[in-house]
């Protein structure tokens, strides 16, 4: 399925395995996504050779890519849809809808031959055509995290005491944070369920240490992210003080468990939502092994 040779026409565009030749057009198409702080022209290239299926719909006239959809595999045995753009010029025409069933059939294809575990999403609470594709495919919200980023009308020139830390995986898995989010990992909009392949990968991008005596990392996944694994509003503090202390990392976020007790209290500390402490990164998954009955 989808070879180079192999398109699916749509009137005058064409959906087409995406080419490493398309870079420039896909720059073109990201500066209009979310201000210009789009991730893909970064890992574009990373994409282009990885395995599962990177898609985009040409139009035929401007030969320019207009849309763009990624799915890819999991450390923890899921397949993910992702890296759903359209170039807003073109939005509001079906397009990120072709877009996805295509990747979908693949993805679905994938979970009946047992390759996948399971076919996952993630989007903001705020993106409603993104949050409106994947319910009406059939995917449902299986977890909500809280994203936080420090306040960034206050200096956060707090003291803190850092210690190196080499966790063993057992040691890893048993952190508080793991026990309030069901073994799940929000890796910035990616989430996943903690496993030995998935701390073997972290073991390789992530810097682990203790910050004020709270075990924790931070990471890179599609942007920075860090995670205080014993979670308070203290720790969890820290930890955002000490991963944008880095340097070469800008703006680097907490996906917290949204224990109701927990924000009332993470209220109180100098950090701020993003949508008025409502839990808005949500992690959908589709459960069933048939093909949706929309299309
Ligand atoms: C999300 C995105 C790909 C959708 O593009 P699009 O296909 O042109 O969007 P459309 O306007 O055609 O809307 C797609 C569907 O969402 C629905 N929708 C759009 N806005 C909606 C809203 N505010 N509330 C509910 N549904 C909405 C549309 O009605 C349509 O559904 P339908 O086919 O059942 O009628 C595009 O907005 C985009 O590129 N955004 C920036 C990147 C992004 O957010 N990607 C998703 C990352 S998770």
């Amino acid at each position: 399925m989808y070879s180079s040779t192999e398109n699916m026409d749509i009137e005058n565009r064409v959906i087409r395995l995406m080419r490493q030749s398309d870079y420039e057009s896909v720059c073109e198409l990201s500066k209009s996504i979310w201000e210009g702080n789009d991730y893909l022209p970064e890992i574009f290239h990373q994409w282009v050779d990885a395995p599962g299926l990177f898609l985009c719909i040409e139009d035929k006239a401007s030969r320019q890519v207009i849309a763009t959809a990624k799915y890819s595999y999991l450390e923890d045995g899921s397949g993910i849809l992702e890296g759903l753009r359209v170039h807003e010029k073109y939005r509001g025409q079906n397009l990120s809808w072709h877009i996805c069933t295509e990747l979908f059939k693949k993805a679905l294809e994938d979970r009946k031959n047992g390759i996948t575990t399971q076919i996952v999403n993630c989007t903001h609470i705020t993106n409603k055509a993104s949050l409106h594709i994947s319910t009406k495919i059939g995917f449902s919200i299986r977890k909500r995290f809280l994203v936080l980023e420090l306040d960034p009308k206050i200096v956060h020139d707090k003291f803190l005491d850092i210690e190196n830390w080499y966790p063993t995986f057992e040691e890893f898995i048993n952190q508080p944070y793991f026990a309030s989010t069901e073994g799940l990992l929000a890796q910035n909009f990616v989430v996943q369920r903690l496993n030995l392949t998935l701390f073997k990968a972290l073991q390789k991008t992530a810097k682990f240490v203790k910050v004020n005596g709270c075990p924790g990392f931070y990471d890179n996944h599609h942007g920075w992210y860090n995670v205080a694994l014993d979670p308070s509003p203290n720790s969890i503090y820290d930890w955002l003080v000490y991963a944008n202390r880095q340097p070469n990392v800008p703006d680097s976020l907490a996906f917290i468990t949204p224990d109701p007790a927990l924000i009332e209290d993470v209220k109180k500390m100098p950090v701020i939502s993003w949508v008025n402490y409502e839990p808005d990164l949500l992690y959908l998954v589709y459960a069933s092994l048939e093909y949706p009955s929309v299309g």
